[in-house]
Formats: C-alpha cells, structure tokens, sequence
C-alpha cells in the first residue's frame, strides 16, 4: 500500500507484556515471550506493536511509575532481550512502539529521590513542590486519578509534591527546561535503538495551571463515580502551553525518518483534535476513545463519527481505539455477539486502527477474586466497578493448562472458558471471531478505500449504522446492525446491486443484493 505512511494505513496492535507470553516461568509475560509470538502477529496481520511499559519500576502501577527510562524491567529481560525483539519485529516487516511515561516517574527514580533530599537541591525544580496553606493543607483541592488528595507532604523538607496518580508517581515539572532537555535524551535514546515511536502516556496532564488554582466542583458528580470526576479538571490538565511541550517532542522524532507520535488523551472531541498540534505539529495520531465511551447503538455512534470527521483539522488523520488495558474490555462491554460488530466497525472506519490483545480471541468478562486483586486503583477505591484487571488477564494461545501463556499460575488469573476460547481451538473454527479479525484484516490491507480511502454516512435509521468508503473507482459500503433484531435495508444507489464481500459471520460471500439486505440479528456486511 505505497503513498501513505505506515502509521496512517496500519494497524496498530497493544501488547500489556506481563500478559502477553511468560518465556522463563515466573507468570508475568516478558520481552523474549512477545518476541516467540511475532509469526501470530504476522499472520493476525497487523503492522505495528505497541508495548506497554517494560522499564524498570517498583511496579506500584505495574510499569507506569518508572525508576529507569533507559532501562528495561528484568521481569521483562534485558536490553539485550529488547534489542533481539526490535530486530526481530523489524524483520518481518513489523513497527514497534514503545509506551513513554513523561508525566510523572515513580517515587524512586534517582531524580525524584535527589528532588526530596532537600529544597536546594539542584533537582527540586524537576517535580512539583509547593508550600502547605496557612493551616498546614495541601495547596489546592486537587484530587488524583486514584482518588485522594493529589499531594503527598513531605516532613523531611516542610512541603508538599504533587502526584496526579498514586503517591509513588510523583508529578515531573514539564515547565523547567532542564527536565524536558533530559527527556528528550530518553527519546533519542530509544529512537537511536530504532524503535518507531511513542505512545505517550497522559500527554494531556504534562502542564499544570502556572497558579495551581483550584479545580471547580463538578455538579454532575455522584458518589459512585471516582473521587477524580468530582472536580472537573480545568486547571489540572489540557493548558495551553502543552502544545508546545508537545511540538518539541515531535521535533525530536521528527529528526529521525518515519517515527510515529501517539498522545493518550481523554477529553471531548472538540480539545482531543487540538492535539495535532498548530499546522500539525503536536500528536500523528492524539488517541481517540470514543469507541470505548459511548452508549452502544448505531445512532449515537452514527453522531460521533460524523462529529470527529468534522472536527478533524485540515490533513489531521483520524484513529480509532477499541479497547485498551484501562478499560473494561469490548467483548465484556457490548457482548460477545456485538464484538463481531465492533470489530468491523474499527476496521473499516476511516482512520489508524488500534487493537487490544485478546479482543480478537474474544475475552470478556472475567471475574477477578478479592485475593488476586492487582489494581493499586482497585485497592485505593474498591468496589467501585473500576478494577483494571479483568482488561489485563493473560492471553490465550491453546488448551493446556495456563492457556500456553505460561507453565505456572500467572500473576492474573486467565478468564473463564480459556480451554475453548484461545488461539488454538478459534484457528481451526472457520467461523470464529478470530478468523473474522484476520478476514477483516486481510480485507482492509487488500482494499485502498478501507485503507485509505474517504468516509461518507449513509442515511440509516434506528439500530443500523452504515457508511460508505471509497477511493478512486473503489468502493464499498458498510452495514452493521447493532441489535439482536434482524432488519431489513433498503439500498439505494451506488450500493443497490453489490455483492457481499464479508459478514460477521463469514458466510454470505458474493451474494448479490439488490435493492434490499436482510441484516442478521448482530450482524454486519461489507458490501463492493
Ligand atoms: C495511563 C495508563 O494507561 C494507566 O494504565 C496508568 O495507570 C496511568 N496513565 C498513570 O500512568
């Protein structure tokens, strides 16, 4: 697929390498273990692998509180390991990218343990320290993603530090020079390794208010939503000043060829799309999540692709999030039958596709038992419904014992049914949901107007959402049905007279329509 860069027609892939493949039996994947599973990836057909973090870190937040950003986890092997798996992605024609935490580091980074030493050190600018109101509380009404006061005092030096996460992750201060010259030194450091790019955690969150004024409440707040949510985060997030943190970020991958900058940012469609950046100079690709936050049907799901499309910038390309290991996964959202559905809406939108490892086997609901909690948020705030764990479990490569993740009980407990539902057993089933991911896949690679091509709403009503895709002459049209009602389409031109190119249940293939499809219960059609 020439002319377009590879981040704009691949696929994106997310790999939570403790889940992935435990090559030494200890449980917890680890980086040999992704590099003995890239021929799936190959044959999945996916383009680019992005690994969550595999640095060194106290785990608090299992990798997203690092103590080392040039290092790598011995969890997860040595850089001997990771250099192996660059090579090795890279010779079956694979990107990888790699997860880069500049928000904050963990508690015991070399740099945050010098911060604390002492107000004059030369690292205390690096964090954020404030002095305690007159009473002896913390500077402002912050509160962190995890729940509780955002700031932790420090006796030792009389003042207290700001964490938006866990008090182990502690907040850097993007606004001193020096840090950002050192991060940027983390990014060479990886790209000289020759990874492809970023995914940048929490881009969104690096600038804080100059004035740490305090976040006002937020009146659609109810106490079984988190803590987070009952402060809207006016002033704690999403400053002005971000982009420019963020365009010298994209200057140091831009000194290399072909790099890729991906932000994770939560925020409503209209400041997502900020985040290309002035004339395109922040994110390639600011994550977009809406997939994950809307109400399941075609209508509202209709809207918020018209609106995204609409609210592109001029050359910004558009991406798509299915799921991820923060968010329950898509088979437990929507059930197993509307995966199917999901999965080819994601590959046939316009736009980047991102993945979840284990949503193209299938997995849904898991239930994690109070004793095998791992989520220090679940731990901070239990009961809520916001354990990240069942998102996390590992994958599903066959029907022995612990699923050919690992010869020992992993560190998550596998999800139920893992005898049938693994890589193995759904390879074999000509219909499985696996063998629909690599036919969609194989289709959207094969097809320039998925691939690349424009988008344009086809008028649909009540539970069906369809679209059309086109480029040159080429052109296909998407019907999915987001009920378990089977309905009736009338088609129109230029879709009247197609044939089936896929359902979600793999048959129908070539079937001409004519000037009306019947839909199946959860079904949807690539018609050309
Ligand atoms: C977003 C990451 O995806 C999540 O897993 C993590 O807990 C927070 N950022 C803090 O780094």
């Amino acid at each position: 697929m020439p002319a377009e860069t590879w981040w704009k027609n691949g696929i994106v892939y997310q790999i939570y390498p403790r889940s992935f493949q435990d090559s030494n039996g200890d449980g917890v994947g680890d980086l040999p273990g992704i590099t003995s599973r890239l021929d799936y990836l190959v044959d999945l057909g996916i383009d680019a692998v992005w690994i969550s973090p595999i640095y060194p870190s106290p785990m608090a937040d299992f990798g997203y509180d690092v103590s080392d950003y040039c290092g790598v986890h011995p969890l997860f092997g040595t850089l001997a390991d990771f250099d192996r798996l660059v090579a090795e992605v890279h010779r079956r024609g694979l990107k990888l990218i790699l997860d880069f935490v500049p928000n904050h580091t963990s508690d015991q980074h070399p740099w945050f343990v010098e911060s604390r030493s002492s107000r004059s050190n030369p690292k205390r600018d690096w964090y954020i320290w404030r002095d305690p109101r007159p009473d002896g509380s913390p500077p402002n009404n912050w509160v962190s993603n995890f729940g509780g006061s955002a700031w932790e005092f420090d006796e030792a030096t009389g003042q207290y530090y700001y964490h938006a996460f866990l008090r182990q992750q502690p907040d850097l201060n993007w606004r001193n020079p020096e840090l950002r010259e050192a991060m940027y030194d983390v990014l060479r450091f990886w790209l000289d390794r020759g990874v492809d790019g970023f995914r940048v955690d929490v881009i969104w969150h690096l600038i804080k208010d100059a004035e740490f004024r305090d976040n006002p409440p937020n009146p659609a707040w109810h106490p079984e939503r988190p803590e987070i949510e009952s402060l809207l985060q006016v002033h704690s997030s999403d400053q002005e000043e971000v982009h420019e943190v963020i365009a010298e970020m994209r200057r140091v991958l831009d000194g290399y060829r072909d790099r890729v900058l991906i932000g994770e940012i939560y925020l409503p469609t209209e400041r997502l799309v900020a985040y290309y950046g002035k004339d395109l100079s922040g994110a390639h690709l600011p994550f977009n999540f809406q997939l994950i936050q809307t109400a399941w049907n075609a209508r509202a799901i209709a809207k918020l692709v018209d609106e995204y499309e609409a609210a592109l910038p001029q050359g910004g390309w558009p991406n798509w999030v299915l799921g991820n290991h923060d968010q329950p996964r898509i088979a437990a959202r929507v059930g197993a039958e509307q995966a199917r559905v999901a999965a080819m809406l994601l590959l046939t939108l316009r736009g980047t596709p991102t993945m979840y490892y284990g949503d193209e086997i299938g997995i849904g609901r898991v239930e994690i038992p109070p004793d095998r909690v791992q989520d220090p948020w679940e731990k901070n705030e239990p009961g809520l419904g916001f354990n990240r764990d069942p998102e996390r479990t590992p994958m599903q490569w066959d029907a022995s014992r612990f699923a050919g993740f690992s010869t020992v009980e992993p560190w998550l407990p596998l999800a139920p049914g893992h005898e049938r539902q693994n890589v193995a057993v759904l390879s074999a089933d000509p219909g499985s949901i696996l063998n629909l991911y690599r036919a969609l896949i194989r289709l959207r690679r094969g097809t320039r107007a998925l691939a690349i091509g424009d988008y344009q709403p086809i008028r649909t009503e009540g539970h069906v959402f369809g679209f059309l895709r086109s480029h040159g002459s080429e052109r296909l049209a998407v019907f999915l049905n987001l009920s378990g009602e089977p309905i009736p389409v009338k088609l129109v031109s230029p879709c009247d007279g197609m044939r089936v190119k896929l359902s979600t249940f793999l048959d129908r293939v070539d079937e001409r329509v004519g000037s009306n499809v019947a839909l199946r219960p959860n079904e949807g059609l690539i018609l050309g």
